[in-house]
């Protein structure tokens, strides 16, 4: 569809966000199983659970601009295209896991950036409901993304030590 009214805009910006989050979850479901690390399994039980309420505010605000909620795809934010680059990398379990801490520093600082951009053009269009569906987005993001920044931290200083420095 093309882009000719701030309206299709923030309809395609909707999409991409809306493909985002949806990508992230099924890398979440992914790696829940795979998860070592106690805190790092719950965060990701609390986010696919926050990811699963943030894809119905999408879902709820395509629907009062009475459009069918259709992802679009972009380069940027493809959580799954992240972690099979990680894969075919191949590294032992405890840097998988490192590095799986630092994909979700990533995209929830990403995410923080998409909410911010939806919350101003729902305020440019007048649309207050779409504005407190992103803040309650916004808001998860902006928590998670601190806890990720603790959990990498505590799990890179245990990581760290099994392995032999460089000289
Ligand atoms: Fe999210």
């Amino acid at each position: 569809m093309p882009i000719q009214t701030p309206r299709d805009l923030f309809l395609f910006e909707l999409g991409k966000v809306y493909h985002s989050e949806q990508s992230t979850l099924q890398g979440m479901h992914q790696l829940v199983q795979q998860a070592q690390n106690p805190q790092h399994k719950s965060l990701l039980q609390q986010h696919i659970t926050e990811t699963q309420q943030q894809i119905r505010n999408i879902e709820q605000c395509f629907a009062r601009l009475g459009q069918p909620a259709t992802p679009v795809p972009s380069q940027f934010g493809d959580y799954m295209r992240d972690l099979q680059a990680l894969q075919q990398q191949n590294p032992p379990p405890e840097l998988h896991q490192l590095a799986t801490m630092g994909v979700g520093i990533w995209y929830n600082h990403f995410e923080v950036g998409c909410y911010r951009e939806l919350i101003t053009l729902a305020q440019t269009l007048g649309d207050q409901e779409c504005v407190t569906l992103f803040e309650q987005s916004l808001r998860q993001e902006q928590t998670m993304a601190q806890k990720y920044d603790e959990i990498l931290r505590q799990a890179g200083q245990q990581v760290v030590q099994r392995f032999p420095r460089a000289a």
